[in-house]
């Protein structure tokens, strides 16, 4: 019997780490999580566990701790690859608090590269997001899409990571960053899904908890936007979508040469506004979701979606599911963390 190759992913015990370490089981490797729980707890370390009847390597710690992270390169290691999801990722809190986003996104990056270069491991995947790109000039976007002045701190911070692989990729790695566009959905079987701490600022999640009844109801943040219906107009993509991007990215980067980097976006290609898919999850599921038009939400671009060929083509990556799986996924998941029938 062969023995699994191990794959370290940061952030594992979060959303899309989580759906990622589950793919990777599938695929036959190891993942080896690292989280420090600050945005997350074992929910979904457990939920792994139950879809893939698998005991989960974890390491509870923090990536900018240089020596946890080299006791982890040193005690479970050698990995093929590292995927790097670990950051604070909301939009609000980052203008709130722009210190800790910046020291938490940017030293964590830094540290685990130079860990990475001392243990020659050279393979990455990092997680960026649409958010580097603002509101984009020409839609869909493509990755060589300039960037404009990042609209909050957790933009900048995906900015600045992207930054440091360019500089720092010729030392010898071989770094993938995928641009994720706005990821939703659940794991299939509802063991794993989107855990928002409090009040949720992402439209699915408020969506699905507004759908439950935790939430009286559902704010569309302007409807008077230059789009068909003056909704705002995104590229929502599935979680496990997204997750095999991960390992389309990981074979990619086996076969590429050394010093070597690439971006992709990752999304599906359809603009899909705010209201259609309030209609969409209605139509979907069959539970009503009670809204009102609000004021817009200070910061958020009108309209972006991808331009998905390029992964397309190099990392042969097409997503699978639909948006209604995807919202029949959230709701699935909803209806299994509130004890819906
Ligand atoms: P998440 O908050 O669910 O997961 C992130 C995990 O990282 C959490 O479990 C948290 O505890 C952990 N973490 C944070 N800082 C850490 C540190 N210093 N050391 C160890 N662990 C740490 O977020 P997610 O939605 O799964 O996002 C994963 C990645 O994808 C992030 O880098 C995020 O910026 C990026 N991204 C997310 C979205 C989105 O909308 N969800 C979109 C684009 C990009
Ligand atoms: C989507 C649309 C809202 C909530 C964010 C980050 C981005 C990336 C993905 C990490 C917008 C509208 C929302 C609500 C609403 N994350 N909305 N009522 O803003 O596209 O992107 O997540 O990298 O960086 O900015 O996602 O889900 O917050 O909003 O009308 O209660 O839904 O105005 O038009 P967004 P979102």
């Amino acid at each position: 019997m062969s023995i699994p190759r191990k794959v370290l992913v940061t952030g594992g015990a979060g959303y899309i780490g989580a759906h990622t370490a589950v793919e990777l089981i599938e695929a036959g490797y190891e993942p080896v999580i690292v989280d420090n729980l600050s945005k997350s707890d074992r929910t979904l370390l457990d939920g792994i566990e139950r879809i893939t009847g698998r005991k989960v390597s974890f390491f509870q710690g923090d990536c900018t701790d240089e020596s946890f992270l080299k006791g982890v390169f040193e005690w479970a290691g050698p990995f093929q690859a590292v995927m790097h999801f670990a950051a604070f990722k909301s939009v609000g809190e980052s203008v709130e608090n722009p210190l800790s986003y910046y020291q938490n996104n940017i030293d964590s990056h830094v540290v685990l590269l130079k860990t990475m270069k001392q243990f020659s491991v050279t393979d990455l995947i990092f997680s960026s997001s649409c958010t580097v790109y603002g509101q984009p000039d020409v839609i869909p976007v493509t990755e060589d899409a300039p960037f404009k002045r990042a609209e909050s701190p957790y933009g900048a911070t995906k900015q600045m990571c992207e930054r440091i692989l360019e500089d720092a990729y010729r030392g010898g790695y071989r770094v993938v960053s995928l641009r994720y566009f706005n990821p939703v959905g659940a794991h299939p079987t509802a063991n794993l899904g989107e855990l928002p701490i409090g009040t949720p600022n992402n439209l699915v999640p408020y969506i699905t908890q507004t759908a439950a009844g935790v939430r009286p109801k559902l704010t569309v943040f302007g409807d008077d936007y230059d789009t068909p219906d003056g909704s705002c107009v995104r590229d929502f993509i599935h979680v496990v979508d997204l997750a095999q991007g991960h390992l389309r990215a990981m074979e990619y980067l086996g076969t590429a040469p050394p010093n070597s980097y690439e971006v992709f976006n990752l999304g599906t290609g359809e603009g899909v506004s705010v209201l259609q898919l309030i209609k969409r999850f209605i139509a979907a599921t069959g539970v009503d979701v009670p809204y009102s038009i609000g004021p817009r939400r200070s910061g958020d671009v009108e309209k972006t979606y991808a331009d998905p060929t390029k992964a397309n083509r190099l990392l042969k990556w097409k997503p699978a599911f639909t948006v209604e799986e995807s919202l029949q996924h959230a709701w699935s998941w909803e209806k299994n963390i509130r004890n819906i029938k």
